[in-house]
């Protein structure tokens, strides 16, 4: 039996080319004749370049140029307020526009060498004058100047209802409490990188690291005036981003630049270093002022966020979203303002706006369980949320409960001691704490094609990206359920920018937009299959419709008696088959937007912190996932493995330090920006609860991309509370902060 390969547990397609080293990010492939750049990275964080003298730098035999401001050719940035699919409101960064430095590490020249390491060495040689003015990087100085922007990156907060202020004036058990996150910097394994291949007659062949190889098409067309059929962007590995590559990034600006005036081929690499001057979570300062009955129900929420943005963009996430989708409540307001500094824009990393705000929020409604003297979950459960209350709807689906469930037995979460410092081993104090979470399920207009040729091969198409998360495979998988085919017969190709239309690889809805248009593309090429099965003679196929049939096993059988069928091989080896060819726009369906669409999670952690030295260690995660339908229950657990390390990183350890006399992150490096190694993870168990949707898109997935982290860092931080008795309200809980 070969049907039904959406939920099988199939191993990555890719799987042998990325662990033998055939896969190539940007920066491996390679051209005759190829240069290499490297930035110069501005060493103030505001003012002028007075003057920037290269001549060193030219002199070295093998230095071809150096380009800056002042020899950027003049064509370039006619549109200068061109906006990529991912750009919040505002002015976007223009690298090499003009003398002005607006951030510290701002690119500020491109050094480009016959060899890397030469290209290095030159950029030491630049000599650059500044004229600094003054400039503001304190975020928490800046809170008082907090504003509403003009217009928010996607909705505005939701507006209040009920009586809030009243509800919390006669709330008998109330809490005010203010949680803080720092800005967290994208560090995935594969560097910013591209490698722009100089062709025949100026032809640009370009390998960028990135989410959306058309975002990078349409912003390389716009910014160098150029035909989109020019430009052609190919990414067909990502080694990590989850955010990171959602706008063009300068090294791609940067690398066509050089290409386009030496006319030869340039590669254009970001050291470790510069990873840190674009591309951060904002730091985030989270208000909350809640009401409850003594009985534990929930009477008011307030909620106010303040993030960083920068001077020229508006950047903003659905960080106040969360009270409506989580918890019934009938008196709620939210607000989330905007504190712009003198910083690069912020980007979105992994759950933007859901891992920072579910985080403040999951905390700030413990501590509310705890003054009422609730179990956390009894707590949960008590003000579970039918609606969506944002937009007062009915979830597509909802099973968050399921998710307590199975979650909370596979942990053992009714063993708990209720008393924080209740429970310990030996020298370590034990604490078990638990959070819940959720993460939008959008579905994104996507186009694709099939072609099915006459070796019975079905190769399917579109533009969208793997950035490891297994898109690759789980394409593969619908397109081979669809038509009821072998794995071995299907090739998805992604990550070119002359394949059909793609959203960004991003906001978990690749499955949903992508996996909904692969699913009807082979579905057209099986109608068509269809009707050539019917002109075969004596085909018991000859009076069916579309509807009363299966593809399975390599045949299309009758629904209602699947011994009666065709073999597709038969109708492809028939006479006059020339291969079938079709192409689909897919649109979500509008009724979608009837209902709230979510995916959820309950998070239950195990924390041991050494009560002399305040180290904590997270000995146990369960988290309990309700997506929606699971494609590939292996790769999927994959995403949410990651997320949780990646909580883990958020809770304990991920910080950019910004100096403020300096303008600068300080800990650019992974040195001293700590993520999660080996020893800092230990037991993850994940469970994914049945959850069947058929109103969230058309193969009833959620997405799992984001939903793993969202709930991880409050999950610990309660954890660390239950066991030391101590709340830490703002991330990283460093061991100086845990005791
Ligand atoms: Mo995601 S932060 O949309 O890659």
């Amino acid at each position: 039996m070969i049907t039904n390969q959406i939920g099988k547990p199939a191993n990555r397609v890719d799987g042998r080319a990325k662990v033998t080293g055939e896969a190539k990010y940007a920066a491996e492939f390679s051209a005759p004749d190829l240069t290499y750049g490297f930035v110069v990275s501005s060493a103030i964080a505001k003012g002028r370049i007075k003057s920037i003298d290269a001549s060193q730098a030219l002199q070295l035999d093998g230095v071809l140029q150096v380009f800056t401001h002042e020899n950027r050719p003049g064509y370039i940035w006619g549109d200068k307020n061109y906006q990529d699919k991912d750009s919040p409101p505002g002015s976007p960064f223009r690298p090499l526009y003009d003398n002005e430095v607006q951030f510290s590490m701002q690119p500020i020249a491109l050094v480009v060498a016959d060899t890397f390491e030469l290209a290095r060495y030159a950029a030491s040689l630049v000599k650059v004058e500044y004229v600094t003015q003054e400039f503001d990087t304190d975020f928490e100085a800046n809170i008082g100047k907090a504003y509403v922007p003009e217009q928010y990156k996607s909705n505005p907060p939701p507006e209040p209802w009920g009586n809030p202020d009243e509800a919390l004036a006669s709330a008998a058990v109330k809490i005010e409490t203010e949680y803080a996150h720092p800005s967290e910097h994208h560090n995935p394994m594969e560097m910013h990188a591209s490698t722009v291949v100089w062709g025949d007659g100026g032809k640009m062949t370009i390998y960028d690291k990135v989410q959306g190889v058309q975002n990078s098409q349409q912003y390389i067309a716009k910014a160098f005036a150029l035909p989109m059929e020019e430009v052609h962007v190919i990414s067909p590995f990502v080694g990590g981003a989850f955010g990171s590559g959602l706008r063009p990034q300068y090294q791609l600006f940067l690398a066509v630049l050089a290409a386009r005036e030496l006319k030869r081929s340039v590669r254009v690499v970001l050291t470790r270093q510069q990873m840190f001057s674009f591309g951060h979570r904002p730091k985030t300062v989270q208000r909350f002022a809640l009401g409850a009955s003594t009985d534990g129900k929930l009477e008011a929420v307030m909620h106010d966020a303040f993030a960083e943005t920068s001077k020229f963009e508006d950047y903003s996430e659905n960080v106040v979203i969360w009270p409506g989708v989580l918890y019934h409540c009938d008196n709620v307001k939210v607000s989330h303002k905007l504190v712009a500094l003198d910083v690069y824009t912020p980007l979105d990393m992994r759950a933007p706006g859901g891992a920072t705000g579910i985080y403040a929020l999951e905390c700030a409604m413990d501590e509310l369980a705890y003054k009422v003297g609730m179990d956390p979950l009894e707590f949960r459960l008590k003000n579970y949320s039918e609606r969506d209350q944002n937009e007062d709807k009915p979830f597509s689906s909802k099973e968050l409960r399921e998710c307590y469930r199975q979650g909370a037995e596979k942990f053992g979460w009714n063993k708990r001691s209720k008393e924080p410092r209740s429970m310990r081993e030996g020298h370590n104090l034990i604490g078990w704490g638990m959070a819940h979470g959720a993460w939008e399920a959008t579905q994104k207009p996507a186009a694709a094609k099939a072609v099915l040729s006459a070796d019975g091969k079905l190769t399917v198409s579109c533009a969208t990206a793997d950035i490891g998360t297994g898109t690759y495979t789980v394409m593969t998988q619908i397109a081979a359920d669809t038509l009821g085919m072998p794995l071995e017969d299907v090739t998805f190709k992604l990550g070119d920018s002359s394949l059909p239309m793609s959203p960004l690889e991003g906001g978990s809805w690749t499955v949903s937009s992508v996996g909904s248009a692969v699913k009807a593309v082979c579905d057209k090429v099986g109608e068509k299959l269809l009707k050539l099965a019917q002109q075969m003679p004596g085909s018991p196929l000859a009076s069916v419709t579309f509807k009363d049939i299966i593809f399975a096993d390599g045949q299309i059988k009758l629904k209602n008696n699947p011994a009666q069928g065709v073999a597709v091989t038969d109708i492809i080896n028939q006479g006059g088959f020339e291969g079938i060819e079709e192409d689909v726009s897919n649109e979500p369906d509008k009724g979608q937007s009837n209902y709230g669409r979510y995916a959820h999670s309950a998070v239950f952690v195990e924390v041991k912190v050494d009560e002399d030295l305040g180290t904590v260690k997270v000995t146990r995660v369960v988290s309990a996932i309700a997506g929606g339908r699971i494609m590939n229950p292996k790769t999927a657990k994959s995403q949410i493995l990651g997320g949780v390390v990646w909580g883990i990183g958020m809770a304990m350890e991920e910080e950019t330090v910004m100096d403020n006399n300096l303008g600068r992150f300080m800990n650019h490096d992974l040195d001293k920006y700590h993520v999660p190694v080996n020893a800092d993870v230990h037991d993850i168990d994940v469970i994914f609860v049945e959850e069947n949707d058929d109103i969230v898109n058309p193969i009833g997935a959620k997405g799992l991309g984001e939903i793993g982290i969202v709930s991880v860092a409050p999950a610990i931080a309660n954890a660390v509370f239950h066991a030391t008795g101590k709340r830490v309200r703002d991330l990283p809980i460093t061991l100086d902060k845990a005791m």
